[in-house]
């Protein structure tokens, strides 16, 4: 390891550029993921989050600009990040004709995993995404999110630091996002960092620590999304609920306002406040707010 600088950041990027002819699929983008995060990168289709992370996986090469990926340079050193990072595409490819054990052999096998291992490490794998009683199965068999699972557990086979998982909640339903939501938790509390995109803000919202926006190649915001939003000025709402039943709406900028909210409710209105709640929708409003003025 080489500074603190990047042992804290598990990617840091800096002008990072992919061209394709005269389009900028990702321009001049500055990221920066803390080790230890669930980070976020939220934008919409085409916004450039696939390519972003195919970049970090080393499986495309910028057209400039820095990268480093847990104090690696993709370009230079390839083995050694693809030994320390689990990407899981947008797509689980066609490898239909396998059963699901099959599948994860293949992939233990392509990452050398030694040979004795992988009946344990696949059977690890199995109960950890809940396949388990999936193993014989072939792989074109599996519901939607069943292959979501499984293409997560292909990309823990070696064990990785960090995990850079594009779309993973696509076409999910509401009981697999949830369950999605937990897995990634349980992986984080592991001590993986963890890369998400999304283009479906609230499937990203309860989870991440950290999220960056994203749209038309650029980087419009990243940090905390308490943080973001303050940094921006940008309002929330508080839904207010009184003893009578009463409930009322109110707009109020910053942390600071809230609590002159409440305080003149409570104690120069004399009110009887039961609930005091900021409205969900956060990263929602987050991203309206961020993309204002950008998007014609
Ligand atoms: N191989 C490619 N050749 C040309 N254009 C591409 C290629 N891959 C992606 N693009 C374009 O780059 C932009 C960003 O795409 P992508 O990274 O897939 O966005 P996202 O994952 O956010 O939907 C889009 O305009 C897309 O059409
Ligand atoms: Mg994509």
């Amino acid at each position: 390891m080489s500074d603190t600088t990047s042992t804290d950041l598990a990617v840091r990027t800096a002008g990072l550029t992919k061209r394709y002819g005269t389009l900028l699929a990702v321009n001049d983008m500055s990221l920066a993921v803390p080790t230890g995060s669930i980070f976020g990168l939220i934008g919409p289709n085409g916004a450039g989050k696939s390519t972003t992370f195919a970049m970090l996986a080393s499986l495309l090469r910028p057209s400039s600009g820095e990268l480093s990926v847990m104090g690696v340079d993709p370009a230079h050193d390839r083995d050694e990040l693809r030994r320390r990072l689990g990407y899981m595409p947008d797509t689980l490819g066609v490898y239909d004709n396998l059963r699901v054990v099959e599948y994860l052999e293949f992939f233990a096998a392509s990452y050398r995993v030694p040979r004795h291992r992988w009946s344990a490490l696949i059977a690890d794998l199995l109960e950890l995404v809940e396949l388990s009683v999936k193993r014989d199965s072939m792989v074109n068999s599996l519901s939607r999110g069943m292959k979501q699972r499984l293409s997560l557990a292909r990309a823990l086979v070696h064990d990785p630091d960090l995990l850079v998982l594009d779309e993973p909640a696509s076409g999910l339903d509401p009981r697999a996002r949830v369950e999605l939501r937990d897995l990634l938790r349980g992986l984080n509390a592991m001590g993986k960092t963890i890369i998400i995109s999304s283009h479906i803000l609230a499937e990203l919202e309860e989870v991440c620590s950290h999220v960056a926006i994203m749209e038309a190649g650029r980087l419009l915001a990243s940090g905390p999304p308490r943080e973001i939003l303050d940094r921006l000025g940008g309002s929330r709402t508080m839904r207010v609920r009184f003893a009578d039943g009463l409930v009322e709406t109110f707009t109020v900028d910053s942390g600071a306002d809230q609590a002159h909210l409440l305080r003149r409710l409570v104690i120069d209105e004399g009110r009887d406040v039961v609930e005091y709640v900021e409205e969900s929708g956060g990263l929602e409003q987050l991203f309206l707010t961020v993309t204002q003025g950008v998007v014609q």
